[in-house]
């Protein structure tokens, strides 16, 4: 059995982009609007523990490409966003969650439910803090990911980059990490198309 709709068809055809074309650009209200909707990917109690650099100057580029393994995609490409997770830090929540409450879609009561749970399970865990950060922004830009495809654009997750070198040189703050880099843009002829995957056999159990 397959299933057929213009959401799964724009999934299926999502390939990791080489080439862009380097005349081509975004406008910043293109931009933002991608933002906007890698935003409403899911987030743990809501905490929205991200922020997105948005490279897409040539001096921007030019500082990032070479602590990017030289990737041409960051030159080439309209944009190339730093995703950047923020460690899980429950204090936030009551703020992340004003805006349900006064919304009317949370009850003001239900604040501290989340708050008390989230600090038991992040505050005094390094690692599920910085776990936390990865996830986030690995949903983020998966939501931006699909929207360029819809769009039309090409895009390309990266880790090919020097993570300490694009912290200092793009100001992160203590409790950030950058989780990928992900350039998106026009595509220019020559990429390859979706590679095929191993057999659902192979990585599916039906328990
Ligand atoms: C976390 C992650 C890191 C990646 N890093 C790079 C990278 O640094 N440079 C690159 O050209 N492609 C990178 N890729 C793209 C992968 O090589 C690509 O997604 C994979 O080969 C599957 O191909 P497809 O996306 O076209 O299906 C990365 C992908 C992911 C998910």
């Amino acid at each position: 059995m397959t299933i057929t709709n213009p959401v799964i068809d724009c999934i299926l055809s999502r390939s990791a982009a080489k080439y862009y074309d380097p005349a081509a650009s975004l406008s910043d209200d293109q931009i933002r609007e991608l933002v906007r909707i890698g935003t409403t990917a899911p987030t743990s109690f809501h905490l929205q523990n991200w922020r997105f650099i948005a490279v897409r100057t040539p001096e921007a580029k030019a500082r990032l490409r070479p602590i990017a393994w030289n990737q041409p995609a960051i030159t080439d490409a309209a944009v190339t966003f730093i995703i950047v997770g923020q460690l899980a830090d429950s204090s936030v929540i009551p703020a992340r969650l004003a805006p349900l409450v006064e919304a009317g879609i949370m009850p003001a009561k239900m604040v501290p439910e989340w708050e008390i749970p989230a600090r038991d399970l992040y505050m005094d865990y390094p690692q599920r803090r910085r776990d936390e950060a990865i996830r986030t922004g690995t949903f983020g830009a998966a939501a931006m990911i699909y929207a360029a495809r819809s769009l039309g654009l090409g895009s390309t997750p990266m880790i090919g980059f020097d993570a300490e070198a694009v912290h200092r040189a793009f100001g992160l703050g203590k409790e950030e990490v950058p989780v990928m880099l992900l350039s998106i843009g026009t595509e220019r002829p020559g990429n390859w198309p979706q590679k095929p995957r191993r057999p659902v056999a192979d990585v599916l159990d039906l328990v």
